[in-house]
């Protein structure tokens, strides 16, 4: 036997994404990714639902797709078409609905189904990293569209398709995270819903509105989704169970026609979304949803306002933000002298990590110096404490801050 390891190097296909580093845990202050708080993980309704459910239907697992067909469970579906109703004004049948694996699956199929190489989307100039990587990684081009307190910029938007025009350019599609946008936490109003959906409609471009936040609002009512705001069929919605539940389970899913939902099935090569992590959150969902969400919306709340308190205590007026209504993320401006990129190096050796602005902006140079806070998965403590840390490094790295209530520090 040869006694050196074989070596793939050689054999590896072109382009490859960049390969991944060894997990080593988070660090003790890990502000990163889309975590939730994990005190409200509701452990025990799950384990209940998890017995009555598999009691109840458990021999289904012995078929693919456990006799609901390659949508997805049917008790799922229809607990989804009923929320959809009630909370976004969705009116879509079961057969209108595909469970995903995350919203990231669908995100993935929506791809699949219609850009090819080359292709532009437009999307908000701050954008969800993931969408960013996934769109770019496809292939397509990418194209930011200005933002403000109410996120996508009507104005901005008719500007960057009449600008792609000029250039025989037609959109594949606008992407848009309307509530709590990732990382902004902007709520867009439903005036500016009907200006977007009116400009897409006009110049026939549709619209993918990626509402994975939309139950993480602490203000009274939900905006109704631009799906239910169109009879046309132009508008893919997507959610996902990974901020309202819990990531872990990945399960998430799509609304669209049924002609755009058969293609997207045809792209889906996972023979079925996980059976028990659906049984398990429609038996969950169906009698706990609005109680947890509600819960679990009071403590992020808290949580945002100990790291605003916190922001403001050591790094006053140096970080600038809108407090968001929902959501996990806080989006934070600091000086232009900072470059958040390197700040993210320096913090981490401090086990202190952030996702700086250019991975979540089209234009690098606008993100470079912003940084996105999770709060949700730290507690409060680990926030005090860690956006501490962030301070003092930050002020011994770039200089900023330079004084905190008028004291300049040592
Ligand atoms: C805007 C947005 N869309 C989609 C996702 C993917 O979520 P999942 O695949 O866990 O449903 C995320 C995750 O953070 C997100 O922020």
């Amino acid at each position: 036997m040869p006694s050196t390891t074989f070596d793939f190097a050689p054999l590896l296909r072109p382009n490859l994404p960049l390969a991944a580093v060894k997990y080593a845990g988070f660090p003790p202050f890990n502000f990163v990714g889309g975590h939730s708080d994990a005190a409200t993980t509701p452990v025990d309704g799950l384990i209940a639902a998890t017995a009555s459910v598999l009691k109840r239907e458990g021999a289904t697992l012995a078929t693919y797709g456990l006799n609901s067909g390659p949508l997805g469970y049917i008790g799922l579906r229809q607990f989804l078409s009923k929320k959809l109703y009630r909370q976004a004004g969705i009116t879509c049948t079961t057969d209108e609905i595909l469970i995903t694996s995350g919203s990231n699956q669908g995100l993935d199929l929506i791809n699949q189904v219609l850009v090819a190489p080359g292709d532009t989307i437009l999307m908000e100039q701050a954008s969800y990293g993931g969408a960013i990587s996934r769109f770019t990684r496809h292939g397509a081009k990418l194209v930011g569209v200005a933002l403000d307190k109410e996120g996508l910029r009507p104005d901005a938007l008719e500007a960057a398709i009449s600008d792609l025009k000029e250039k025989g350019i037609r959109p594949k599609y606008v992407y848009t995270i309307p509530t709590v946008q990732n990382p902004t936490g902007s709520i867009m109003g439903p005036q500016r819903r009907a200006d977007i959906l009116a400009i897409a409609t006009n110049h026939g471009i549709p619209i993918v509105e990626d509402e994975c936040y939309s139950d993480l609002l602490w203000t009274p009512e939900r905006p109704k989704a631009m799906r239910a705001m169109t009879g046309l069929g132009n508008v893919i919605f997507v959610g996902s169970f990974s901020k309202s539940i819990a990531p872990a389970l990945r399960v998430g899913y799509v609304v669209a026609n049924w002609s755009i939902l058969a293609c997207m099935l045809g792209c889906k090569t996972d023979a079925g979304t996980g059976a028990l992590e659906q049984m398990v959150l429609a038996e969950f969902c169906e009698k706990h949803f609005d109680t947890h969400v509600r819960t679990l919306n009071n403590v992020l709340k808290r949580k945002l306002d100990v790291l605003v308190e916190s922001l403001g205590e050591h790094f006053g007026t140096a970080a600038e933000f809108e407090v968001p209504k929902g959501g996990i993320f806080l989006w934070v401006k600091l000086p232009d002298t900072v470059d958040t990129q390197k700040l993210a190096q320096a913090a981490l050796r401090a086990g202190i990590a952030f996702n700086p602005g250019p991975e979540w902006t089209i234009d690098k140079q606008w993100g470079r110096s912003r940084l996105r806070i999770c709060f949700a998965n730290p507690t409060q403590e680990a926030l005090r404490k860690g956006v501490a840390g962030l301070a003092e490094v930050c002020h011994k790295e770039m200089g900023v801050p330079a004084r905190i209530a008028n004291v300049a520090r040592g």
